[in-house]
């Protein structure tokens, strides 16, 4: 394990709170409403943000304003606005909307693939094998999401082995970046360097990114175990926001402003302004009615009050 020296000296964060953060409501919010979030993130400074998701809009409702969010945008050049992609029905749209990068997601656990996207993780790998070849045609780049490769749901534990597969399988398709996701935010440090670790073995640790949940209030600490192991890039959402549809009781992904605080601590450059961010976990939680969850985010909106 290394040492905090060895700390990288500068992390990439998604922002996910566009697309996992907002799934996941039950209210339809406006797409004009996810636009300025996306803009007020894109201000931010994030290199790269999930902005969109091509998947049916009967299993998940709130996404059907993906194309109309896309193309509402204002981008700033080189920030990478991603969009998931299930199958072949969601890549045209997703070329359609100018989507930078294709994010592809399946799971570790065979009980959740078949909740999530219905289907066996063999079948998934074999569906996402013409949208990788789809992407790569298009030169657009290509990420995947290994849910629950901490723990899942319906089967409980999942092996290290079993998400070493999944990844090997990521790999040969040609994805760029592959994300190791805590779908119901279980996981623990300790853990999480077993985890990171055995991958590494089957794909670069640079292209390796932490999707941690923060259910269990876990993730920061998953965020930091992960870079003594040499993690660099990692998944947020604004205002804590968030949950999985398919992952009854899973709360938001771990708060970009908890995850920014933490860089700023350390001395680790992101390139994201922490303050823009907390206004926009502001904007967005005001429209949801609601505090947001990020205890950095509200402290720091709180200060600001007194
Ligand atoms: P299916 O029902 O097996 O698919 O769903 P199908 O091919 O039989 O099609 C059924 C219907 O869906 C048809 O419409 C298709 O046209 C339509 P109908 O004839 O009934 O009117 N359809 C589509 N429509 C729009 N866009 C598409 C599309 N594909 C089919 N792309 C499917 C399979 C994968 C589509 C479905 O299960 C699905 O959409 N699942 C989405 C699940 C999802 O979005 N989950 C949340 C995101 S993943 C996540 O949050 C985890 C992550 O954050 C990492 C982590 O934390 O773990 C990434
Ligand atoms: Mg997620």
């Amino acid at each position: 394990m290394s040492s905090q020296n060895d700390f990288p000296r500068r992390v990439k964060i998604v922002e996910v709170g566009p697309r996992d953060g907002l799934q996941n409501e039950k209210e339809t919010i406006g797409a004009d409403i996810k636009i300025a979030l996306v803009d007020r993130l894109t201000q931010a400074g994030f290199p790269n943000i999930e902005a969109a998701s091509f998947v049916s809009p009967k299993w998940v409702p709130q996404m059907a304003t993906s194309a109309e969010v896309m193309a509402g945008i204002a981008r700033k050049p080189g920030v990478i606005y991603s969009a998931l992609v299930p199958n072949m029905k969601g890549f045209e749209p997703a070329l359609a909307a100018k989507a930078d990068e294709i994010v592809i997601f399946g799971s570790a656990s065979e009980a959740f693939s078949q909740k999530n996207i219905n289907c066996s993780i063999a079948e998934s790998i074999e569906r996402f094998r013409d949208v990788a070849q789809a992407a790569k045609q298009h030169g657009l780049r290509l990420r995947a999401a290994v849910s629950c490769s901490f723990g899942c749901p319906y089967q409980g534990d999942v092996s290290p082995e079993s998400v070493a597969d999944v990844v090997q399988r990521l790999r040969d398709l040609g994805c760029d970046e592959i994300d190791i996701a805590d779908t119901i935010g279980v996981a623990t440090p300790r853990k999480v360097h077993t985890v990171m670790q055995r991958l590494a073995k089957d794909f670069p640790i640079d292209r390796l990114a932490g999707h941690f949940h923060d259910t269990y209030g876990q993730a920061v600490a998953n965020v930091y175990a992960s870079m003594e192991v040499g993690v660099s890039i990692f998944h947020s959402s604004v205002a804590g926001l968030g949950g999985c549809p398919y992952a009854k009781g899973a709360t938001g992904n771990v708060s970009t402003e908890d995850v920014l605080y933490l860089m700023q601590g350390l001395g680790i450059e992101t390139g994201i302004d922490l303050d823009t961010v907390v206004d926009a976990g502001q904007f967005i939680s005001q429209h949801l009615g609601r505090k947001a969850v990020s205890r950095a985010g509200n402290a720091i909106f709180a200060k600001r009050q007194s």
